[in-house]
C-alpha cells in the first residue's frame, strides 16, 4: 500500500512512476475528451484505489482551450481520493506545451518521434528545461509508434526503438518517462499487437528511465500482465474507451430511436467507459495501491 500525501499529487505521481520500475504494477493513462469520461475514469480509480492519469490529446485540445482543460482536470484532481495526474499527450508544438505547463498540467509529452534523432534530442532538451523549471514532468518518444488507421498522417514513419538510441536519448535529454516502440501500434480495434519483449529488455539494459507504451488498446491481456515486472510504468489507452462509449451509444440509439435526452442516452455508455477503465487498471495490478 502506498502512503498518500495530501493534495500534492504531481511530484507524488512522478515518484510513483519511478517506484513502479521496481514494483509489479503499471499505471494507466487514459485519453479523455470531456468532463463526462474523465469523471468516470476517476470514479473507477477511486473504487479500486488506483492512481490514474488523465490525458488530453490533440483532438481534445481542439475541443477546448488548454487552460480550460487544465482547470477541469485540476478540479477532478482536487476532489479525487486517489492521485490523478493531468497529462498533455502527443504534442509537437512547444508553445502549446508552455501554455499547458503554465496552466497547471502535471506532465506533458513532447512528441519528436518524426524528427531526426539529433533534432528530437535537441527539442526534447528544450522542453525538459522549460517544463522542469515550472515543476512539470516530461515524457518523450524514441522510435515511432505507428497508427493502424493512418491517423498519424500520410508521411508518418513508424520505427521500432533502437535500444542504444534509447539509452543516449534518456541520458542527454533527462526526460522523466520514455515512450518506446516495441510492436505497439496506435488505434487498434482488436488486441493483436505483437510485442517484442526481447527488444523491451534490451532497452531496459540501456536506461533506468520509466518506460511508457502507447497504443495499448491493441495489446493482448496476457501481454499486459507480462508488462508488470518490466520497466514499463504506464500504458496509454484511448481506443478501448472510445469504442466502449461509441458502440454502447449506438446500441442505445437503436434501442430508443426517439430518445434525445443526453443524460438518458449517455448513462450506459459512460458506465461502460467506467467499467472498461476499471478492468484495465485491475489487469495492470493497480487495485488497492491506495487505501
Ligand atoms: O497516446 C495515446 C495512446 O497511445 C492511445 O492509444 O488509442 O491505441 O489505445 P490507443
Ligand atoms: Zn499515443
Amino acid at each position: 500500500m502506498l502512503t498518500l500525501p495530501k493534495n500534492k499529487f504531481q511530484p507524488f505521481f512522478t515518484d510513483l512512476m519511478g517506484k513502479a520500475v521496481h514494483e509489479k504494477h503499471v499505471f494507466a493513462g487514459f485519453n479523455v475528451f470531456s468532463l463526462d469520461d474523465a469523471y468516470e475514469i476517476v470514479r473507477a480509480a477511486e473504487k479500486i484505489g488506483a492512481p490514474v492519469m488523465l490525458m488530453v490529446n490533440k483532438l481534445a485540445v481542439g475541443l477546448y482551450p488548454i487552460e480550460v482543460w487544465a482547470d477541469t482536470l485540476n478540479m477532478l484532481v482536487r476532489h479525487a481520493s486517489v492521485p490523478v495526474c493531468a497529462h498533455l499527450d502527443h504534442t509537437t508544438d512547444i508553445n502549446v506545451i508552455e501554455r499547458a505547463c503554465k496552466a497547471g498540467f502535471d506532465s506533458v509529452m513532447f512528441d519528436g518521434s518524426q524528427l531526426p534523432l539529433e533534432e528530437n534530442i535537441a527539442q526534447t532538451r528544450r522542453v525538459v528545461e522549460l517544463a522542469h523549471g515550472l515543476g512539470v514532468a516530461v515524457e518523450a518518444e524514441i522510435g515511432a509508434v505507428g497508427y493502424s488507421d493512418g491517423a498519424g498522417g500520410k508521411d508518418y514513419k513508424s520505427a521500432m526503438t533502437d535500444p542504444k538510441e534509447a539509452g543516449r536519448f534518456a541520458r542527454e535529454t533527462h526526460v522523466d518517462w520514455l515512450a518506446v516502440s516495441v510492436g505497439n501500434v496506435h488505434r487498434m480495434e482488436t488486441q493483436d499487437a505483437v510485442i517484442d519483449f526481447d527488444l523491451l529488455s534490451q532497452i531496459e539494459k540501456e536506461t533506468d528511465v520509466p518506460l511508457v507504451l502507447h497504443g495499448s488498446t491493441g495489446i493482448k491481456d496476457a501481454d499486459m500482465k507480462k508488462l508488470l515486472p518490466t520497466h514499463v510504468c504506464k500504458v496509454n489507452i484511448g481506443t478501448a474507451l472510445r469504442m466502449a462509449f461509441g458502440n454502447t451509444l449506438r446500441a442505445e440509439f437503436e434501442k430508443n430511436p426517439k430518445a434525445f435526452d443526453r443524460t438518458e442516452l449517455f448513462a450506459k455508455p459512460l458506465q461502460m467507459v467506467r467499467e472498461e477503465a476499471e478492468k484495465k487498471m485491475v489487469m495492470l495490478g493497480c487495485k488497492g495501491l491506495i487505501g
